[in-house]
């Protein structure tokens, strides 16, 4: 009979009563107690009264009158499921302080004029479901200020008295549903936040047949049998939300309805079950200059749509056309176009039968034009591929929703632009794989993330993902539908994915265990071997590198004369005797074309914000070097402040970031951000304290400060 918003007054008084409900029951058990029998008394009718409460709950007793030796204080009176046949003036002079009534299912037929006016304080009044009532022509709720909630859902009656509303200043839910009415006048009548006019028959939207004056949030007039409509009746409407459908409604209907809408008030206009095939060209056009901005166009037949029929619709932020028919790779590129306002577009199951060879593809370039858009739901399209641009535009974005797709795999730049992604739900597609470069963008800006009812191999290459999963900042929904495939390694098959260790798993698997002594002993020598030799190895290594990926290619053309900022060192206050001392004096050694340089917190522009600063910095410098040690590693600031370099790595694909470690830090104490940064194979740097160990550095330093490859994954971690 009503929907979320309004269940929840309903909602309540269901709970009040079910509430009194256990009491009862409670009280029955502990009946044997005679302290509690007190205020327990079934004799009257065998009603169940709870006198604390002041609650009297007589429904399915057989009553036929309204019993009148209950007590006088009741607040609350269900009389539902009786039979009751009328309501005399004289039948609730007796409860006075009624605030809930509930009569629904009874067969009142006739209520007298005045029944309800010793009820002053009623607030919540259910005449639901009695077939046959005739309301009282007129001055039913002259008495009834308070009241709140009215269920006056399936009558069947064909008229309301006109003043039916008019005493009640404030009424946060009428219900008339399921009625007859193919008239209303509702000229006399103060709020109703939400009236709910479903099902009855309403033919006739027109200023003879349908005067409607509340002020009102929702008006729902869906499974009405809607044959003709004057826009200036819509126009005249003092309603936020209009609610439409459930019959085919003609192009005149349509066309007059959008008309009024456009001279109207209206926020939200919902046009629902409708069969509306198709929008003609030019359709929403009326509407490029009215107030509405929610538009919501679900369960209709749309199975294609012109090119820029929306393109009027500047001022729409949220726009829904759900469960219709539209394939997926119907929606081109210009539908969205002019669309600027748009914050919310769902396009979910518009189902397809489709042939098995069809690809289903969003074009390219679909979404571009929706730079404002927060949140796009895309559920149960078939789609089977979305391709590397289709993303692209939407800076904003903060949630997507691909759940019950046919996707097998995503593209790894596919989330490159997506900056604010907070929620991401990939659940129930087809896949299998997932590589990190495909979420590195979204890494530290995802808190909600859906995986589950996806087939995925559980091996070693996700360790990766198993560490993003284990930090604290993110959550993965659905963890037990979240299911290894039986691709998986063996321990992991059908197992949840949250239950692969790879720190354990990815070791046992190489079957080191009997090759431990062995291989120990080698590591050792080796290892004495490569620490006598390291720095001279580190630099091999190097050199080799950049001969095996080719110099030329990697290397950025621009140099520091380009930028507004030689150095940026980005360090933490207690490493301030380390910049003084060892680094400053090298940089004027080593480096003396280096003179713009910023050290530090001190050094940042003066009159912007802190963080507008850093990243300003950050932006403007040819080379920037973050210097780690274990207290940096644990200052909020300075990890914002390597996250700002890290972000602009990734925009700028170019690798001028340097880290220096000053110290070993263990690996428990490494932030996320920071072994992300190791695993990439991003350029690093270790201090220390041998002398020739220091030389070695100096010259790997100034090596990498003169010079700016793009970043490419490729690189092996030294
Ligand atoms: C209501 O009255 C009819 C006959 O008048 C009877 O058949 C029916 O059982 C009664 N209903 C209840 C709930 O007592
Ligand atoms: C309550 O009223 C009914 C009739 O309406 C009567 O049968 C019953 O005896 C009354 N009980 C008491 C305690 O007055
Ligand atoms: C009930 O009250 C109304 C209004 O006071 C009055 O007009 C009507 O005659 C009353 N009905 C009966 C049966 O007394
Ligand atoms: C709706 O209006 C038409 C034309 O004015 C009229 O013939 C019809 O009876 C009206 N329908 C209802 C239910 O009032
Ligand atoms: C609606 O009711 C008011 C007051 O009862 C009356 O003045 C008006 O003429 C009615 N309007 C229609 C269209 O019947
Ligand atoms: C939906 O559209 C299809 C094709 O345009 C048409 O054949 C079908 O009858 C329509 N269904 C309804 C319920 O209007
Ligand atoms: C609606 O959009 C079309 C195509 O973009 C444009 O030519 C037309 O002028 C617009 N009409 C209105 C009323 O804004
Ligand atoms: C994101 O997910 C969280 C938790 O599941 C939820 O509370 C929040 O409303 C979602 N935000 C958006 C924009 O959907
Ligand atoms: C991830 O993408 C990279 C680059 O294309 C590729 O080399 C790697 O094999 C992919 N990883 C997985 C697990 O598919």
């Amino acid at each position: 009979m009503a929907n979320g918003s309004i269940l929840y007054p309903l909602l309540v008084a269901c709970l009040l009563v079910s509430s009194s409900f256990q009491s009862l029951h409670r009280h029955d058990v502990d009946s044997a107690m005679p302290s509690l029998t007190l205020d327990v008394d079934k004799s009257f009718h065998g009603c169940d009264q709870n006198l604390e409460l002041k609650e009297a709950v007589c429904s399915h007793k057989g009553l036929d009158t309204v019993p009148q030796n209950l007590s006088e204080d009741t607040e609350m009176l269900v009389l539902s499921d009786n039979n009751i046949t009328k309501l005399l003036n004289s039948s609730f002079e007796v409860y006075p302080l009624i605030k809930s009534l509930e009569i629904s299912l009874n067969d009142v037929r006739a209520i007298e004029s005045a029944a309800f006016y010793p009820l002053m304080g009623l607030m919540y009044l259910d005449l639901s479901f009695n077939p046959r009532l005739v309301l009282p022509a007129t001055g039913v709720f002259m008495m009834s200020s308070q009241l709140s909630i009215l269920d006056l859902a399936a009558l069947y009656t064909t008229s309301l008295p006109n003043d039916i509303l008019k005493w009640i200043p404030h009424l946060y839910y009428a219900d008339l549903s399921f009625n007859q009415l193919s008239f209303i006048n509702l000229s006399s009548c103060g709020m109703a936040d939400t009236v709910d006019m479903r099902g009855n028959k309403l033919h006739n939207l027109t200023a003879k047949d349908f005067t409607f004056l509340c002020l009102t949030d929702t008006l729902d007039l869906r499974y009405n049998p809607i044959k003709s409509v004057d826009p200036d009746v819509i126009a005249s409407l003092h309603v936020r939300s209009l609610m439409l459908g459930g019959y085919r409604f003609s192009d005149e209907v349509l066309a007059n309805i959008i008309l009024g809408i456009s001279k109207s008030d209206i926020k939200l206009l919902k046009i629902e079950y409708c069969s509306v095939g198709a929008f003609p060209k030019g359709f929403f056009d009326p509407l490029s200059d009215s107030s509405l901005s929610v538009l919501e166009f679900n369960g209709n037949n749309l199975t294609s749509l012109h090119p820029l029929v929306f393109s009027n619709l500047t001022k729409v932020r949220n726009f829904r056309f759900s469960d219709n028919k539209l394939p997926i790779d119907e929606v081109q590129p210009d539908f969205f176009d002019g669309m600027n306002a748009l914050k919310v577009l769902a396009i979910n199951d518009n189902k397809l039968k489709l042939d098995y060879c069809d690809i289903t593809n969003l074009y390219p370039l679909v979404f571009s034009g929706l730079e404002s858009l927060e949140t796009l739901s895309l559920k149960g399209n078939n789609i089977q591929h979305i391709h590397d641009d289709v993303l692209s535009g939407l800076g904003q974005i903060q949630s997507i929703n691909l759940e019950g797709n046919r996707i097998e795999y995503l593209e790894e730049i596919m989330f490159s632009n997506n900056w604010k992604l907070t929620n991401l739900s990939l659940a129930n597609n087809r896949l299998t794989r997932l590589n990190q470069s495909t979420f590195k963008p979204i890494f530290f800006s995802i808190s909600s993330l859906d995986l589950s009812m996806n087939l995925i191999d559980c091996n070693c290459d996700l360790k990766w993902l198993i560490d993003w999963l284990n930090e604290p900042n993110i959550r993965l929904n659905n963890k037990d539908k979240t299911i290894c495939s039986s691709a998986s390694l063996e321990p992991l098959r059908e197992k949840p994915l949250l239950d692969f260790d790879p720190n354990e798993l990815c070791i046992i698997k190489y079957g080191l265990y009997s090759l431990i002594p062995l291989v120990s002993i080698s590591l050792v020598v080796i290892s004495v071997l490569l620490y006598h030799h390291r720095w001279q190895l580190r630099y091999k290594l190097f050199l080799l590198k950049l001969a095996a990926l080719g110099y030329k290619e990697m290397r950025d053309a621009r140099d520091h004369n380009d930028y507004e900022f030689d150095v940026n060192i980005i360090f933490y206050d207690d490493d301030e005797e380390w910049i003084r001392e060892q680094l400053r004096p090298a940089l004027e050694e080593r480096l003396p074309q280096f003179q713009r340089n910023v050290f530090g917190d001190e050094d940042l522009v003066l009159g912007m914000h802190y963080l507008d600063s850093v990243d300003y910095v950050v932006s403007h410098s040819y080379k920037t070097i973050i210097v780690l040690s274990r207290a940096a590693v644990l200052d909020h600031w300075f990890i914002l402040k390597f996250r700002t370099a890290m972000d602009h790595v990734s925009d700028t694909l170019t690798e001028f970031v340097v880290v220096v470690f000053l110290e070993d830090i263990p690996g428990d104490e490494m932030p996320f951000l920071a072994r992300l940064y190791l695993s990439d194979g991003r350029p690093y740097l270790h201090w220390t304290e041998n002398v020739r160990g220091q030389e070695y550095f100096w010259d790997e330093l100034t090596k990498s400060l003169t010079i700016n490859l793009r970043t490419n994954d490729l690189i092996p971690n030294e």
